[in-house]
């Protein structure tokens, strides 16, 4: 078990990728404190987890709140003494509207949640880490948006490319202080929030979907979950300030 004992944070870890690599972490051996804003999809969450006989605590937070973030490292110094690792994951993707019609507000929304949220993760992740004597390691969730352009959804993809930004920095910051810091650049995974824009059409059909990864279908969320739990292990001890596309070869051209 790569990453028994490590208490390890996951935001939005009610739903897709943030369940299944919950799921996959427990299996490793981690700690887990599970958060989302959905508290009923949480306590699902937490009760099938229940069955892998692993730790978890559960705690309602939405990440556009700095405030609520902040109970997460709180509640991991509290009761384990520690926080050895993170997976900050919670985002949503916004409509898909061109630029020029996109409403300022769902702009500043997904400004919140998918960018500050990582700011403010990283911030009171960072403040304990830094504390530890093994350090830590956070993985931020970036996207392949975050790594190319994409028509119709401006603001997530502002949102994302700064994610890599934030984490590049924070790398070059606390990589002396002993915490690795990377970014994961998932491509087209099958998960709840994906269903919603298939389903709305407003991006093509889902057989035009699974052709836009070379690989020819879309990607499972544990895929990713295999990933974040590379990384936040010590088998990725010379992996840092890196944002990796698991993308079945979205982004090969
Ligand atoms: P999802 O919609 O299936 O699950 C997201 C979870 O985050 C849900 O449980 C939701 O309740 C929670 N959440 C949403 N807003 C929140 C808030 N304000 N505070 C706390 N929790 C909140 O999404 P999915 O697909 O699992 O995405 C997870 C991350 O991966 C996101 O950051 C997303 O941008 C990224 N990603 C997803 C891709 C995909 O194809 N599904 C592709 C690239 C990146």
């Amino acid at each position: 078990m790569i990453l028994e004992n490590k208490v390890i944070s996951i935001t939005g870890a009610a739903n897709g990728i943030g369940k299944s690599t919950a799921k996959l972490l427990a299996e490793e051996g981690a700690i887990l404190i599970l958060s989302d804003v959905n508290k009923l999809a949480l306590e699902e969450t937490a009760h099938e987890l229940a069955a892998l006989n692993s730790t978890i605590q559960t705690v309602v937070v939405d990440v556009a709140y700095q405030d609520q973030i902040e109970t997460i490292a709180q509640l991991a110094k509290s009761h384990y003494g520690r926080l050895d690792g993170a997976f900050n994951n919670a985002g949503i993707s916004g409509p898909s509207i061109e630029m020029i019609d996109y409403p300022d507000d769902v702009f500043d929304q997904l400004i919140s949640i998918n960018l500050k949220s990582i700011w403010w993760c990283m911030k009171s992740q960072l403040k304990l880490m830094v504390q530890q004597p093994n350090g830590g390691s956070i993985v931020n969730a970036a996207s392949v948006g975050g790594l190319v352009g994409k028509p119709l959804i401006s603001p997530y993809i502002a949102t994302k490319h700064a994610v890599i930004g934030l984490t590049k920095t924070a790398a070059l910051e606390y990589g002396s202080k002993g915490v690795r810091v990377n970014a994961v650049c998932p491509g087209i995974i099958r998960t709840p929030m994906l269903d919603a824009i298939i389903k709305s059409g407003e991006m093509g059909t889902e057989e035009q979907w699974n052709t836009l990864q070379p690989i020819g279908r879309l990607g499972d969320p544990r895929e990713i979950g295999e990933l974040v739990a590379w990384l936040l292990s010590d088998r990725a001890s010379l992996i840092h300030g890196q944002s990796i596309a698991a993308d079945g070869g979205f982004t090969i051209s």
